[in-house]
């Protein structure tokens, strides 16, 4: 596993870790800007027979430079917000590779995307489709759709990030999608020519995805017998990564090779929308031991990170793997909590983690942590958020600078001004 041992000798990409926390402070998220490249090098290579394009999905890390990079690499954008909409937007990811997913559309946030040209809208209701054709017919535009397909599959994942069951909110069932397909006519501002999914997080079986493709390349094929022209099917994200040493995740090629099976004679646009494939295992968050600390029954590691900062171990019981940065092979192993310092039990790391001693001052790195760490960050407890670097080459760049107090309580005000609505 190229993550674990790229950190136990205590450098990253050539960066001396311990000199980089003493210099930028902790807890600090390290990404790796070669590691990143890679992943969708290697995703490309694996798509390349098809017309295949990328559409990372930028849930999983916004921070602009991390969009830049990915858009220097070819990859288009995910979006499920405004928010995301101006992000991908900054970062120069053109809008003719942006798709736009999301329940909750709001009428502001289609206007916005039907102003910014963007590639299509992955629609995921009938209101939702509804507000498109009036706001596009009152623009005078014409909106690219694909209909979010619900495959009713199980996912085999944390059931928080499952989203392709029926019981789930995600996704339209095909009876109702086809139907959409027969009336498009009276929609004569949505161009609904696409069909989408995404089943879940996390993959690490192809079993589902196969199951969903099936189903989905059912339905395509019947819409095109229909006489409804297909010219885009997106397959969602979900490829899931080792978050542990020892697991296997499904590699890119697989991944391809089942898509291209599931899809074969398809000749319109292939989009995939990986997160967390492409930038979780190159991404760390560097912490500080503030303690150690033994309780009646357990002994515990309290970090300088917390909760607030890398949200997935307490949210969905996640493993991360820690590696402490002292290098001294003699020292015991002892089974640690590893907890941060906020007022909750649930801010917790690791239980009962087998771990070679470590003492107060000391580093560790929290693995696997590039994806849905900083992006899901808050400042809960009044913890400012964490700063962010790029590395590569032994050189590493700020890419979001540490949060100041100040700037964590700016824009609160004391209600001294009371207006009437
Ligand atoms: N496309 C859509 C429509 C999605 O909802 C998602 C993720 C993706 C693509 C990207 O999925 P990925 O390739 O990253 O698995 N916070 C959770 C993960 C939530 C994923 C939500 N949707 C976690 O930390 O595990």
């Amino acid at each position: 596993m190229p993550h674990t041992s790229s950190v136990e000798s205590g450098r990253f990409e050539g960066v001396d870790l311990t000199a980089l926390a003493a210099r930028e402070g902790t807890p600090l998220y390290v990404y790796s800007a070669p590691q990143i490249r890679q992943r969708v090098g290697s995703l490309r290579a694996a798509l390349a027979g098809m017309d295949a394009g990328i559409r990372y999905a930028v849930k999983a890390n916004g921070n602009a430079a991390i969009l830049r990079l990915l858009a220097g690499e070819g990859a288009g954008a995910d979006i499920v917000s405004g928010g995301e909409l101006q992000r991908a937007l900054r970062a120069g990811i053109a809008a003719s590779r942006i798709v736009f997913s999301g329940v909750g559309k709001t009428d502001a946030e289609i206007v916005m995307a039907l102003e910014a040209g963007i590639e299509r809208f992955n629609v995921e209701s009938h209101a939702e489709l509804d507000s498109i054709q009036r706001l596009a017919a009152q623009r005078g535009v014409l909106a690219a759709a694909s209909v979010r397909i619900n495959p009713d599959v199980d996912a085999r994942t944390h059931a928080k990030i499952s989203t392709g069951k029926a019981e789930n909110k995600f996704g339209v069932v095909i009876d109702d999608a086809r139907a959409w397909f027969a009336e498009s006519a009276t929609r004569p501002n949505v161009r609904l020519d696409g069909l989408h999914m995404h089943i879940g997080s996390q993959l690490l079986d192809l079993a589902p995805v196969r199951a969903a493709l099936a189903r989905m390349a059912a339905f395509w094929r019947e819409l095109e017998a229909a006489g409804h022209s297909i010219a885009s099917i997106d397959v969602g994200g979900g490829l899931g990564v080792r978050y542990r040493a020892g697991e296997t995740a499904p590699d890119a090629h697989d991944y391809a090779v089942a898509i291209a099976e599931a899809l074969q004679g398809f000749r319109g646009r292939i989009l995939v929308e990986p997160g967390r494939w492409l930038v979780a295992e190159a991404g760390i968050l560097l912490s500080r031991v503030v303690l150690e600390k033994q309780g009646r029954e357990r002994r515990f590691l309290v970090l300088d990170a917390a909760m607030n900062d890398l949200a997935r171990p307490s949210l969905y019981d996640a493993w991360h793997d820690i590696v402490p940065l002292h290098t001294d092979a003699a020292r015991e192993a002892l089974d640690y909590d590893v907890v941060g310092p906020v007022c909750e039990t649930g801010d917790t790391f690791a239980t009962q983690r087998r771990m070679p001693r470590c003492a107060a001052n000391e580093l560790v790195a929290i693995l696997g942590a590039g994806a849905y760490g900083a992006s899901m960050s808050s400042t809960y407890n009044s913890r400012p958020l964490a700063a962010e670097v790029l590395v590569e080459d032994g050189r590493y760049a700020v890419i979001r600078c540490r949060q100041s107090p100040d700037a964590m309580i700016a824009d609160e005000r004391p209600a001294t001004e009371w207006n009437t609505p």
